[in-house]
């Protein structure tokens, strides 16, 4: 045989063998749909994942993957499967993957979500569960939030006065912006409308942007380190005013803290200055700025989407909410304010929160969580540093699971004990396991109270000419694209 002939066969036989050791290894992960070369599934995947992956479990079963760029996603979508990829491999799917916008300012050193499992996470995290979460300690920043609910309360009293239509998507997420800015330091960013509530508004927008576009740099690694779009840049530039808008919170604090009669502040930013000093927990400037701006980010955008689906669909089921206007005017009475305390006797608004969670997932796919070790799993392998996915939407819209799932029905929830802090697998919209969500304490309160309020203090027509649409686009959280408004009117024992 001549030496041409030998290197022909060779090659076709080390081709043979890569091929085979490559499609053996990929067998192994959950099943797939045939990816584009080099893209994968991206385009499929498209503005919706959710609804696409949800399309693609009923060919490949509750737990697919997907291809991403160079990288596979695995995709859990049945409760069954999450709760026990949760029980049994909690420690090994508890990284996250860090986009590579966020290392602008070093704020993957930092940000509690993007942390791998490792002493400053676990530092963050306990510092946030015992001293800033603690259901009791946010009981001392309640008046806090009451207060921008008695603003709420003033804007629409004027919109009512006016005839003035109020756009129910804006004005609430002012008031959870201001009610989160109020919890987390004692100050609000401007009234409704206001130019500077605008400009922070647009600064976290910006930033949550630059995180959540999707990057050639994180795709493709031989791309990392060439910006090619610019979202690196634009992160940077983003993520820069908001600090400097900390800063700035944080120096006049710490100034207000050495002048002579300070009174403590019952707020977050109290906790984390006082734990400056601590040996155990002792936490640095550079941390408590990158926290904060982890809260905003991870707490504003959430807890506004959540009450704004509930307005869409209590707008849209006008029975439903009837039953809640009811249930508030039995149990609240002509009292305008909603307490944190009253929320345990109305079981109508809890049904309506969980139905809110079930039907407009905040997070269709959660946050995703990356394997630190190869995972045998239902007889699968995901390999180390693959990213798993929890379709909560796919979950929510079972059949098998739950009964009518395309239409909402708060009355499921009656009489049962299912709830969502993370035991019931049929209803995780906070996650599960180490990584559950730290601010579900804060959160839980927060939506109904401002639910509640809105219901109960007015009455709501639509105005003429407006929809009320339900299209979703999917950013951090799965937001609704259109807004609408609506002439508010007082409630007959306000007049
Ligand atoms: C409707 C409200 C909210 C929903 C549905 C929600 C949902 C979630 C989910 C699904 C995760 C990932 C959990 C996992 O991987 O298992 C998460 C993480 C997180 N959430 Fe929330 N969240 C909400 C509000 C908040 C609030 C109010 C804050 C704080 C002010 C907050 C702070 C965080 C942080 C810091 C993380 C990262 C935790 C970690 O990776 O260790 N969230 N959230």
């Amino acid at each position: 045989m001549d030496t041409a002939t030998i290197c022909v066969i060779l090659s076709i036989a080390a081709g043979t063998i890569l091929f085979l050791v490559q499609s053996g290894g990929r067998r192994r992960l959950p099943p797939w749909p045939y990816p584009f070369p080099i893209i994968g599934n991206m385009l499929q995947l498209g503005r919706y994942p959710h609804r696409y992956l949800a399309d693609l479990s009923k060919t490949y079963g509750p737990m697919l993957s997907v291809k991403v760029g160079r990288d596979y996603l695995v995709v859990v979508s049945s409760p069954e499967l999450a709760r026990k990829l949760v029980t049994q491999h909690d420690q090994a799917i508890s990284a996250r993957s860090v986009p590579t916008s966020a290392k602008a300012w070093d704020h993957d050193k930092y940000a509690m979500g993007l942390l791998p499992v490792g002493s400053l996470w676990r530092k963050l995290r306990k510092i946030t569960k015992n001293q800033l979460f603690l259901a009791i300690k946010l009981e001392g920043s309640q008046g806090l939030r009451q207060e921008k609910l008695r603003q709420l309360h003033k804007h629409l009293r004027d919109c009512c006065a006016a005839g003035r239509a109020v756009d129910i998507g804006e004005v609430v997420h002012t008031t959870v912006l201001n009610q989160m800015s109020e919890t987390l330091f004692s100050r609000d960013f401007g009234d409704f409308g206001s130019d500077s509530i605008r400009r922070l508004k647009d600064i976290i927008e910006d930033v949550i942007q630059s995180y959540i576009r999707p990057n050639f740099a994180d795709l493709f690694p031989f791309l990392k380190g060439i910006d090619l779009q610019g979202i690196s840049r634009r992160a940077k530039l983003s993520a820069g005013r908001a600090f400097a808008i900390l800063e700035d919170v944080i120096e006049m604090r710490l100034s207000s803290r050495s002048a002579l009669g300070y009174i403590k502040k019952t707020d977050i930013l109290q906790g984390l200055l006082d734990l400056m000093n601590d040996s155990e927990n002792g936490l640095t400037m550079a941390e408590i700025k990158h926290l904060l701006l982890d809260l905003i980010i991870a707490g504003v955008d959430s807890t506004a989407s959540t009450v704004n689906w509930a307005t869409t669909e209590l707008m849209l089921n006008p029975e439903k909410r009837a039953i809640l206007k009811d249930e508030l005017a039995t149990v609240i009475g002509e009292k305008k304010q909603v307490l944190e305390s009253d929320m345990l006797r109305l079981p109508y608004l809890q049904a309506v929160i969980k139905e809110v969670f079930r039907y407009h997932p905040t997070g269709p796919l959660l946050v995703p969580r990356k394997a630190t070790e190869d995972i045998h799993f239902e007889g699968f392998v995901i390999p180390k540093n693959t990213r798993i996915a929890f379709n909560v939407w796919c979950t929510a819209r079972d059949s098998t699971i739950w009964s009518n799932p395309d239409s909402f029905e708060p009355e499921r929830f009656l009489g049962t004990d299912i709830d969502f802090i993370g035991t019931h697998f049929k209803l995780i919209p906070f996650g599960a396991g180490r990584r559950i969500c730290p601010g579900i304490t804060l959160a839980s309160p927060m939506i109904p109270l401002l639910l509640a309020f809105l219901v109960h203090n007015f009455d709501w027509k639509l105005e003429v000419g407006e929809e009320v649409d339900v299209a979703e686009k999917l950013y951090l959280s799965l937001r609704k694209s259109v807004s609408f408004k609506i002439i508010p009117s007082f409630n007959s024992f306000q007049k």
